[in-house]
């Protein structure tokens, strides 16, 4: 047994804001007040329905995730975010037409008091996209003071406890970490110059940071994933993680490699393609905007099957991600993946895998999950990068010097140790209790 982590009760309200307010923090914000009426259930939802064992498998104890560690309750979160457009989140919703129709009208009360707050944007950064509802006329490091102002107005306004961010605004041009990033000072005065390289997810992500209140980027746009905020999370207290949800394709792709790759079985190529017709597939046919989805598609097969100790099995893949906008498909996305392994002698097969799937379906539950921890780890003291958050994204958000670890399995493990960790249980290695004690 280790020492339990001391984690302060989570009492009160916790506010969840959501730099943009599209179809995933719509999704998700209806689908919380639906199982809040009783109307519907928390599927996909780890903090929800997860359980965890503890002990021996003598012991039977297994616990469900929300009666082991203290979490916000579903009944005490509250709402809001920011968006450039006005819709308040029953207009988004419906207008993103993931969730029946229906459904939303029996909470379209509570769901049309949730508007969006002006947004800190930029169409530089989002080609597509351009909206109303902007802070206008303000430097950097004003929309960063403004974004600051609107958290403590919401958290007033709301009797808020606690904040928590999340990022689900569009995916931003693909920006490499330049001079700027590295280190606080120099970030600084980039946002009192309006340097180029300072995005709006990173002012947003920088305002949080700065107020000490947890942070996540579901998109995969650098944001918090630079040197400077790194190391301001840490100095401010804010636990920090990201990026980009792996929801459809990457995490039956992360579900897969691991298998091939625990029987070594090897793999010549890996031919992905999307079709899909939200707005965000709307951004994403931008080229600038697909190059960030790109890289962050692209990254998990080669940390999964580590080409450099398998040069024979994995060490020339042809790995190939396509997405292409399609309007008449809306939210529900179609995803093929023809995947080419060989096995004993060298002989070739071929699997093919055709998802039909629901994105901010996907999304939704692990928006929930990740306020719900991090805020968890808020309490808990822990700050900076949150590896064990990891399970949910698709490019896990390291401490530089560090590689991601890709393996939904393993980063699963990760997950519910650091929750035993965290609670002053043993951690669960799998070896039996035979070759230890007894
Ligand atoms: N749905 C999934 O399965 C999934 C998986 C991984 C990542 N993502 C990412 O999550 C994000 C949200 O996806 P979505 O389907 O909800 O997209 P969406 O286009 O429906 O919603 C994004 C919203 O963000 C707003 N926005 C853009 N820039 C903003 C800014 N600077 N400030 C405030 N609002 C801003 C847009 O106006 C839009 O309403 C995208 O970046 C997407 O790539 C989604």
């Amino acid at each position: 047994m280790t020492e339990k982590l001391a984690i302060k009760p989570a009492r009160g309200k916790l506010g969840i804001l959501t730099p943009g307010m599209g179809a995933v923090s719509s999704t998700f914000m209806a689908g919380v007040e639906a199982i809040r009426q009783g109307l519907s259930f928390p599927v996909g939802s780890v903090t929800q329905l997860g359980h965890i064992r503890l002990g021996k498998r003598t012991d039977a104890r297994q616990p469900l995730i929300k009666n082991f560690v203290p979490l916000a309750s579903l009944d005490d979160l509250v709402f809001g975010g920011w968006d450039i457009f006005t819709d308040d989140v029953y207009a988004a919703a419906t207008k993103a037409g993931v969730l029946p129709q229906t459904l939303l009208d029996q909470l379209r009360a509570r769901l049309e008091v949730i508007k969006p707050m002006p947004a800190v944007f930029d169409q530089y950064y989002v080609k597509k996209l351009n909206g109303p509802n902007v802070k206008s006329g303000l430097s950097k490091l004003e929309q960063a003071d403004a974004l600051q102002k609107d958290m403590e107005t919401f958290k007033r306004k709301n009797g808020c406890d606690r904040l928590v961010m999340i990022w689900c605004g569009s995916t931003e041009i693909f920006l490499k970490r330049s001079e700027v990033h590295e280190s606080l000072t120099a970030f600084e005065k980039g946002l009192r110059e309006n340097h180029a390289q300072i995005s709006p997810s990173m002012i947003y992500a920088y305002a949080a940071i700065k107020s000490g209140i947890p942070y996540a980027n579901g998109a995969p746009n650098l944001s918090a994933d630079i040197p400077a905020l790194e190391q301001f999370a840490k100095e401010t207290g804010a636990p920090t993680c990201g990026k980009d949800y792996k929801t459809g394709q990457t995490l039956l792709k992360t579900v897969l490699a691991p298998g091939f790759k625990a029987r070594l079985l090897g793999l010549n190529g890996w031919f992905s393609t999307n079709i899909l017709g939200n707005r965000d597939g709307e951004v994403l046919d931008d080229p600038d905007s697909f190059k960030t989805k790109e890289e962050s598609k692209l990254g998990v097969l080669d940390a999964i099957l580590q080409p450099q100790l398998y040069p024979d099995l994995y060490g020339n893949i042809y790995h190939k991600v396509r997405i292409n906008y399609y309007p008449p498909r809306g939210d529900n996305k179609e995803g093929w993946d023809n995947i080419d392994i060989f096995g004993w002698c060298g002989m070739p097969m071929q699997i093919k895998v055709d998802f039909l799937c629901r994105d901010s379906i996907l999304a939704a539950p692990l928006v929930l999950d990740i306020a719900l921890f991090l805020d968890l780890a808020k309490r808990g003291g822990l700050k900076g990068i949150q590896e064990w958050l990891s399970f949910f994204f698709k490019s896990p958000v390291v401490p530089t010097g560090l590689y991601a670890e890709h393996d939904l399995f393993i980063q699963q493990k990760k997950l519910k140790n650091t929750l035993r960790w965290m609670m002053g249980e043993e951690l669960i290695t799998h070896l039996g209790r035979e070759y230890y004690d007894e």
